[in-house]
Parts: structure tokens; C-alpha cells; sequence
């Protein structure tokens, strides 16, 4: 039997390295039961219906949103990004403007463009004023914790949001979690109106199962309309049966979180004692970025490294590597990963990358650009041609250009500085 990718995975899984990626079962045995291709059933007439709900599946969000303490809860088997999609279908039906944070899933981008939103560009520190300046806008639309677990200033922005009267969005992907760690992060406990979170990254979840959580009961009724506009009508019910065991689990197990946060806090300090300095600003207190650059390394040569020693992480870029860490990685994981440390070289740090530049002039809507015809040329003969793609080197994990907006003499330059040699432009 040719069966390649199944093949990969067991050639993977054969490995045996710690999983600090997702998903935050970590293919623990005590994360989920054993036998859910058993229950991987569809719609009867016992089962319930995901998005005609009124029976156990409506019943699962209940105990989510109660947990949450959200107005309202949805499940989702096709990931944040469907929650992404849904809560900008709920807050900006016809389209229109919104508040949008530069920090972005390509899934938000994408939505939006399906959607007939038009972004208004703010970097991350700026948005309280972007807010200020644009209360005619439809919604807020932020990511926090982002990928390196930077948290934004949720309660000022929300505080701005709240005397504008906007609602305010976030995705929340990589924090589901936040609910448990002390203090609370969760941007729901914040001031929230919605949160998209990828409880597969973080939790005992199945791949691709994912809530969103409604605060503001506005959004409540339309819920499951903006959902079921964009999801599959066939739903993962083991994934969706991962989530309601994952909520059961959280309720009786919320005090992991305090042992979770101190063990990461002392692989943090064993990385400091190795000259990588402490992340600065607000942090999920679960996540590990290591700033290798401080020592000399890309975060890809350190990746290579981590798996070397066994040790699997979630993403790496020119200056960091990023590990997810989890209730469900065993103490051995968290041995390994620190011996790991301690086995990268140690020189003197990379230079730090150049300012970003200036975010260019939009020149054509965002719904427009994505759709147009488009073709890929050398980077060196854009200047001045509009981007029909975002264009964002990591760090700093801020797209320069998106569809839309002009390749300007800085944008160009700053690419080219990140080893960019082409780049898809409108015809
Ligand atoms: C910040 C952010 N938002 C949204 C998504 C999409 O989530 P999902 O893969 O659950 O659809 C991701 C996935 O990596 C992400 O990193």
C-alpha cells in the first residue's frame, strides 16, 4: 500500500522528539481518549446538528460559553480561520471600514477581502489613536498574544473601542488558554466583544478545533448564520466532541496553569543564564521565544539544532525560535528542550534588522486587489506597482505591503534587505 503522507506522519510520530508545536494535545495519551475514529459520526438524529444546533451540540457550547464567560459560544471543526470569518461577517455584514491591526493572519485578510472590508491600517502601538480618529468604523479588528506570545494593551483598546461605541475584535489564537494563567489574559476577560481562538493550538484539542466567543449579545443571534456562511457542512465530530472534552477537562484542571507558567518561567531563566535575554513587554506566560540573534544564531540554524536534540518547535525566523508549550508536554520534554539550550553555541549577537518603513499610500481597494489579475515580477522593477499579496518578512511579522498599496522606494528597499527577489503585483 503507497500511502505517502500517512507514511510521513509515522516516520514523524517515529522520531519520538517533544512536541513544543501544535496541537497542544501533544499526542498526550492522558489528553484525549484512544478510540475517537469510533466516534467519528455525522449528523443523526441523536447527535445534533452543528449549525441547526438544539440538542448535545448546543448544549457543549453552553458549558463553553459558561466557562468562557462569554454571552455566547460556537463551535468550530474548521479552525480559527472560520471564527476569524465569522466575526467580521457579524460586525461588518455589507462590508465597510474597520480598525485594523498591521499584526494579521493572512485568514483575516482573506476574509475581509471576501467580505468588502476595508481595512484602515494601524501598527499595533498605534491603534488607541487609529481608534480615536476613526469612530465611524464598524469594528476593531486586533491579533493578541501574537505568534511570540506579544500581548496587546487589550483593556486600552477596548477602553477606546467602549466610548466610540465599536465593537472590538480579536483574534485570539494563540490564547485560548489565557482564561487559566494568573492573571487572566484572555482578551474576553479584557473587554473583548469577540475573540477568535484556535483551542487546537493551545488545549487537548483535535486539529482544527477552534471557538468564538461572543461577549457582546448584539452578535449572539447572528451567530451561527456567519459560521454556517462560510463552514462545511460536515463537521469533524471527533474534533467537535475534542472541544467539549477539552472544556470538561479545563474545569477541573484550571490549577495546571500555575505549574505550567513555572516551568516555563525556569526554562526562561536557563535561556537568560545562557545569554538570551528575557522577553520584554506583556507575555503569555506559557510561551517560550528565544531570541537567538542575541547569541548569534539565526532561528533557523537553532531550530536545526532543538531537533537535533529531539526537541520539535513551533516556528522559527531569522531571529527567533518559538515553543508552544502545553499542561500535556511531560517533564522529560521540558528536560529536553532545556538540555537543548544549553547545547547551542554562544557568540556575539546578529545585527538587529532595519526600521520598518512607513506603511505606503493604499492605491486600490482591498477586495479589488486580492481578485485582480496579477503576475509575479523581479522585486528590483515593482517600484511603484501595486501589491496583489502581502509581503511580510519575519521578524518583525509585520506585513510592509498588502493588496492594495504601493511598492514605494522604502517598501522595496526593506524587502530586498530581507533577501525578497520577486513579488506578485497588479497587472
Ligand atoms: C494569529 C493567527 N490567527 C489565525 C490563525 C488561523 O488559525 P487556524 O489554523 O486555527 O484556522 C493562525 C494560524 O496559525 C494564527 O497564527
Amino acid at each position: 500500500m503507497s500511502a505517502p503522507l500517512y507514511t510521513a506522519l509515522l516516520n514523524h510520530r517515529n522520531l519520538g522528539r517533544a512536541s513544543f508545536h501544535t496541537p497542544g494535545h501533544k499526542n498526550n495519551p492522558l489528553a484525549l481518549p484512544q478510540d475517537l475514529l469510533s466516534l467519528d459520526f455525522t449528523e443523526l438524529p441523536d447527535t445534533d446538528s452543528l449549525f441547526e444546533a438544539n440538542g448535545p451540540i448546543a448544549e457543549a457550547e453552553r458549558l463553553a460559553a459558561k466557562l468562557f464567560h462569554a454571552e455566547r459560544t460556537c463551535i468550530s471543526a474548521g479552525g480559527c480561520t472560520l471564527c476569524i470569518q465569522a466575526m467580521l461577517r457579524l460586525a461588518a455584514p455589507n462590508g465597510g471600514k474597520i480598525v485594523c491591526s498591521r499584526m494579521l493572519h493572512r485568514s483575516a485578510v482573506n476574509a475581509m477581502a471576501l467580505l468588502d472590508i476595508q481595512p484602515v491600517w494601524a501598527l499595533p502601538e498605534n491603534i488607541v489613536s487609529a481608534v480615536e480618529s476613526n469612530s465611524d468604523a464598524k469594528a476593531v479588528y486586533v491579533t493578541s498574544p501574537d505568534y511570540y506570545g506579544q500581548l496587546l494593551d487589550i483593556p486600552a483598546i477596548a477602553q477606546a473601542c467602549g466610548k466610540e461605541d465599536i465593537p472590538l475584535l480579536v483574534d485570539n489564537a494563540h490564547g485560548t488558554h489565557l482564561m487559566f494563567t494568573e492573571p487572566k489574559l484572555h482578551p474576553l476577560a479584557l473587554g473583548a466583544s469577540m475573540t477568535a481562538c484556535s483551542a487546537h493550538k493551545t488545549l487537548n484539542v483535535l486539529t482544527g478545533g477552534a471557538w468564538l466567543n461572543i461577549a457582546d449579545n448584539r452578535f449572539a443571534d447572528g451567530a451561527k448564520d456567519a459560521m454556517a456562511l462560510f463552514g462545511s457542512t460536515s463537521p469533524n465530530y471527533a474534533v467537535m466532541a475534542s472541544l467539549d472534552l477539552a472544556r470538561a477537562w479545563l474545569e477541573a484542571h484550571k490549577n495546571e496553569y500555575a505549574a505550567l507558567q513555572q516551568r516555563v518561567q525556569h526554562i526562561r531563566t536557563v535561556a537568560q543564564e545562557h545569554g538570551i535575554p528575557l522577553p520584554g513587554g506583556l507575555t503569555d506566560p506559557t510561551r517560550i521565544t528565544l531570541n537567538t540573534a542575541s547569541i548569534g544564531l539565526t532561528g533557523e540554524a537553532a531550530a536545526e539544532i532543538f531537533r537535533g536534540a529531539g526537541v520539535e518547535p513551533e516556528y522559527a525566523d531569522s531571529a527567533h525560535v518559538v515553543f508552544i508549550a502545553t499542561p500535556f508536554n511531560t517533564e522529560s520534554d521540558f528536560v529536553r528542550l532545556e538540555d537543548a539550550i544549553d547545547l547551542l553555541p554562544a557568540r556575539s549577537p546578529l545585527p538587529v534588522g532595519a526600521a520598518l518603513p512607513p506603511l505606503p499610500p493604499v492605491k486600490t481597494g482591498l477586495r479589488a486587489a486580492v481578485f485582480a489579475a496579477s503576475e509575479t515580477i523581479p522585486l528590483a522593477s515593482a517600484l511603484g506597482r501595486i501589491a496583489a499579496q502581502a509581503a511580510c518578512p519575519c521578524p518583525p511579522g509585520v506585513p510592509v505591503v498588502m493588496p492594495g498599496e504601493e511598492i514605494t522606494k522604502e517598501v522595496l528597499g526593506f524587502l530586498q534587505g530581507y533577501g525578497f527577489f520577486s513579488i506578485k503585483v497588479l497587472k
